[in-house]
């Protein structure tokens, strides 16, 4: 991401906070794995958002309209024994010369400077509750300010929530940030083609995920955006299944559910398709009902949609679909109205997608759910999951899982499909899989 995209972002930001007021967000802290290990380290994304700075320990000030600088990054001072231990980091001048802060400073030296900067600030906006440390450290810096009110300092009046101005701007993706997003897209979508060709019965879960974290790596794309589900037969019930331990068995179907991280924007794909190559009758027959639910939803995202629209259409088929099959007896309304099918789809549709997997914005405004508009980049993922001991359907259906999930990104006329490149007919996935 160029440096002139976070500068654009911030004057964003400083021009919806306004003079007089001040705003501060800190950066993700590193976390124990064990003993002396860390996990590996995430920027939190609203801090690298504004900042596109990498390192924790950090915090980020923004204040309209001052003298000095309107943005003031606190980070690690340059340390040689820490270079030599742990590799490159800004340092105060790495923080103005190559990060784009007017002033930095240590970062030890933040209980000092910080309540200097807040006097006189008539509303502090900050991303509340998200850091204990942060709270309490903002209460106890405004305590300090009310302690030297008869100097004539005044305290800051207003704690705002940061969110909602910037999941605003988030939600929104430009186009270096559609850029990424492409990229993590395409290249997890590859991936996904690549574990179709070399799926075999006998794997295990977790050597289909290796193959996933293989091509990711070997397309630059580092990280994943989440924990790959990788679920053999009834483990696809199993909504947040990844323990990915298990042997891959003839005539189970296979749900996987993995996407990369491009500079910090995610892709989120999921396919399901037969082990073996071929799927049998009623994997066939519940396949097509959820791919035909997605058809449906996709053909409602489009500008002047709103929210639940997709998910209305989608829930609408998977109905009408689990009637036919005989999963479920009566009127499709009240069957709908009763929420029945949620005993075999039990999620929504889609979410946000952007830097997190599931991305900020809200999903209603005033109550009303929000209208789609381009540029904004959505999952649509609807799925069923026929509970083994579901004593209630024929035995056939019993420990099938199935999910379809591609991102897509709503354009002017209508949308875009970042992920159509891994199939998803039942013809195109059986002719893939045979001819691996
Ligand atoms: N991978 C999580 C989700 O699909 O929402
Ligand atoms: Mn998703
Ligand atoms: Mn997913």
């Amino acid at each position: 991401m160029k440096h002139s995209e976070f500068k654009k972002r911030r004057k964003q930001l400083m021009q919806r906070i306004g003079h007089g007021n001040i705003a501060l967000i800190s950066s993700a802290s590193t976390r124990t794995r064990n003993r002396d290990v860390s996990y590996p380290f995430r920027q939190d994304s609203d801090f690298y958002y504004l900042t596109g700075f990498n390192e924790p320990d950090a915090v980020a000030v923004f204040i309209p309209g001052r003298e000095q600088g309107e943005y003031i990054l606190f980070c690690h001072e340059f340390d040689e024994k820490k270079a030599i231990w742990e590799g490159a980091h800004a340092g105060l001048e790495g923080a103005t010369g190559d990060y784009g802060a007017d002033d930095a400073f240590p970062i030890d030296d933040l209980d000092d400077i910080l309540p200097g900067m807040l006097e006189n600030k008539s509303r502090v906006f900050y991303p509340m509750g998200r850091s204990s440390e942060l709270d309490h450290s903002l209460l106890d810096w405004i305590n300090h300010i009310k302690a030297h009110s008869r100097s004539g300092v005044m305290a800051p009046g207003e704690l705002i929530s940061l969110d909602h101005i910037l999941h605003e701007m988030r939600l929104f993706k430009s186009p270096e940030e559609i850029k990424l997003m492409r990229r993590a897209a395409e290249v997890s979508a590859c991936a996904h083609v690549r574990v179709m060709q070399k799926c075999k019965p006998g794997l295990y879960e977790y050597q289909i995920e290796a193959e996933l974290v293989h091509h990711f790596m070997q397309n630059g794309l580092r990280y994943t955006a989440y924990p790959s589900i990788v679920a053999g037969g009834k483990n696809a019930c199993v909504l947040h299944y990844t323990d990915n331990a298990h042997k891959l068995k003839s005539g189970d179907l296979l749900l996987i559910d993995a996407g990369a991280e491009c500079d910090h924007y995610a892709a989120d794909i999921t396919r399901t398709f037969p082990i073996s190559g071929r799927f049998s009758e009623p994997q066939k027959l519940l396949y097509q009902l959820v791919l035909d639910a997605q058809y449906a939803a996709l053909e409602y995202v489009k500008p002047g949609q709103p929210w639940q629209a997709p998910h209305d259409a989608a829930v609408e088929v998977l109905t009408r679909g689990l009637i036919g099959l005989g999963l479920l007896k009566g009127r499709i309304k009240k069957l709908i109205k009763d929420e029945k099918y949620k005993a075999f789809y039990m999620h929504r549709t889609g979410h946000w997608l952007g830097m997190d997997v599931h991305d900020v914005g809200d999903y209603k405004i005033n109550q009303e759910w929000r209208i789609l508009e381009p540029c904004m980049v959505l999952t649509v993922e609807p799925g069923l999951y026929i509970p083994e001991n579901c004593k209630q359907v024929d035995e056939q259906w019993r420990g099938i899982g199935i999910r379809i999930e591609d991102d897509v990104l709503v354009t002017a006329q209508g949308h875009e499909i970042l992920t159509s490149g891994v199939p998803k007919t039942i013809i195109e996935i059986e002719t893939l899989m045979q001819a691996s």
